[in-house]
């Protein structure tokens, strides 16, 4: 048996591997990753897809919303994130305002992305006409695109909140017909995020390309999350879907209290972490 660390078991993730995933039955494991450091951790770990989301607005940069964060800024942390990864696939988000107003511009900003950080592919948030026709734009020009529906973060706003989407039947029937829209489009997954189990399992059997929950139940064809949650960095975030699967914040607090006390007790450095002459 091949363990999930041994790098020569292992092929490069690519958009068609998910969807063949999908069709054999097999889950997708995603993570979000910023930084370097953790993109090799995850990559040797072997996560199937790498997500520079921007999410990086709130975990990582200390917004109160994923709106602030620029493309600039997520051009420079998915390069570092890519370096980092020679096995999954680098998908990195579309940020707030890079791609809503017209498809050319959605076309610079993800050919930027695609050019500038080496990622495989981008994602964008909803699934009305103007977000059907930037996946069309995308698609068309050989840009992977990754949809995104359900609690769109960039839409908190005009939502009013965080809450849970489609438990409406019209705005149930209106995911159903949003995602049934992106995957003609082109899209090659669609990420369902907070929504009820039953309709995330409807638009899961009703659709070819696999979709990947985050709050949307176990019977989404692969599921996220956002990796300083999951860990237990971001103390004191508890919504009921997030499983902490580690608990690096009390480990990261127990570490750092350890070297103030030795630097202070004057117990580090010792003899042994000096050097002579
Ligand atoms: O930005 C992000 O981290 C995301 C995931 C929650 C899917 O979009």
């Amino acid at each position: 048996m091949t363990s999930p660390h041994s790098q020569e078991s292992r092929r490069r993730v690519t958009t068609r591997e998910l969807v063949a995933m999908k069709e054999r039955g097999e889950r997708i494991a995603i993570l979000t990753c910023y930084d370097h450091l953790f993109a090799r951790l995850l990559d040797a770990s072997g996560v199937d897809v790498v997500l520079v989301g921007d999410s990086l607005g709130q975990v990582i940069l200390g917004y109160d919303s994923t709106l602030p964060v620029t493309l600039e800024a997520m051009i420079h942390h998915a390069s570092a994130v890519r370096r980092g990864v020679t096995h999954a696939l680098v998908v990195v988000d579309l940020p707030f305002l890079s791609y809503q107003v017209s498809d050319e511009e959605a076309l610079r900003s993800a050919g930027r992305i695609m050019k500038e950080t080496g990622a495989e592919a981008v994602k964008l948030e909803g699934g009305d006409e103007a977000a059907v026709s930037r996946v069309q734009a995308l698609v068309r020009a050989g840009i992977p695109v990754m949809g995104h529906l359900g609690l769109t973060p960039q839409s908190v706003h005009s939502f009013g909140g965080y809450g849970v989407r489609g438990r409406e039947p019209e705005e149930a029937t209106r995911l159903r017909r949003q995602a049934a829209a992106l995957e003609e489009a082109g899209c090659f997954a669609i990420v369902l995020e907070l929504m009820p189990t039953g309709l995330a399992r409807d638009v899961s059997q009703s659709l070819r390309i696999p979709t990947i929950g985050i709050g949307a139940g176990p019977d989404c064809d692969g599921q996220v999350l956002v990796l300083p949650d999951m860990l237990g960095l971001n103390e004191g975030f508890e919504p009921r879907f997030l499983r902490r699967f580690g608990a690096l914040g009390p480990a990261v607090h127990e570490a750092v209290d350890a070297y103030v006390e030795a630097v202070r007790e004057r117990t580090y450095p010792d003899a042994s972490e000096s050097y002579d002459g």
